[in-house]
């Protein structure tokens, strides 16, 4: 089943879709969720931190494992994902940090950090709720264009688009790591739900592509039309590609 609600600018995406994860937490206090990083779901998040302070959510039983993590970057550095989820969510919100889950970008033996993560992520039961963001080229997590749909969590060489992508975040494109840990496809497709948003022009084309083309690995995202239970929550910009007799 897919649903795919438009929003009409990126605040009302951001409420819709926290709006969604609010409802997972109320109805399982201890989820598992699913956390990515990037430009879209900061909205989500503060909305998330918004409602816990006003005392709607509790975050103390929340188990949470996200999506990537670049290799060979502490925790502590500033461009680190682990950084990043500290100060746009975990710091804010009354969730107990030991159990949010992000791969150890520190450790160079690739195969046993990915062996860690995926029994991290079977240990916990599996994801409740995943969120996604989509990559211009269609990719979810680090899983780019061409790679294969059984893969559990691996290391990945990043490709030169994505590195010039995330060179915004960096002083310069050299700064940004060559590779990173991310969970893989098939992680992806074992979580019981996915929450998909999207923002923007740029995004346009690889959500048609995702939602209504062909399922292609040179298309990341469009595996998800294979998932039982996948919600898109996309602004007008972003969905402009699709018709609206195919929108709820
Ligand atoms: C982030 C991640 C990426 C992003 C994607 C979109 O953890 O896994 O796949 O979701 O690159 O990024 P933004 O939201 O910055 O456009």
């Amino acid at each position: 089943m897919m649903e795919i609600y438009q929003a009409k600018d990126y605040s009302d995406l951001s409420r819709k879709a926290a709006n969604i994860i609010s409802a997972q937490i109320i109805m399982k206090r201890n989820c598992v969720l699913g956390l990515a990083t990037g430009s879209t779901p900061l909205g989500v998040y503060r909305q998330l931190i918004d409602w816990y302070q006003k005392g709607d959510l509790d975050f103390s039983d929340i188990r949470s494992v996200n999506l990537d993590e670049y290799k060979g970057i502490s925790p502590e550095d500033p461009n680190s994902y682990s950084a990043f989820m500290k100060s746009n969510l975990f710091d804010h919100v009354n969730i107990d940090q030991s159990n949010t889950y992000i791969p150890n970008g520190l450790e160079e033996d690739s195969e046993r950090e990915c062996h860690r993560y995926n029994q991290i992520i079977h240990h916990l039961g599996g994801i409740d709720l995943q969120l996604l963001g989509i990559g211009q080229n269609g990719h979810i997590g680090f899983n780019e264009p061409g790679a294969s749909f059984e893969k559990e969590t691996h290391c990945v060489q990043l490709t030169e688009d994505t590195i010039q992508a995330n060179s915004r975040f960096f002083s310069s494109a050299e700064k940004v790591p060559k590779y990173a840990y991310s969970t893989g496809i098939k992680n992806i497709m074992q979580s019981r739900r996915i929450l998909l948003i999207a923002s923007g022009e740029n995004k346009s084309e690889a959500l048609y592509q995702s939602l209504f083309g062909p399922v292609l690995p040179s298309v990341p995202a469009s595996i998800l039309q294979l998932h039982n239970h996948v919600t898109v929550v996309a602004d007008e910009a972003a969905l402009s590609r699709i018709r609206l007799e195919k929108l709820i």
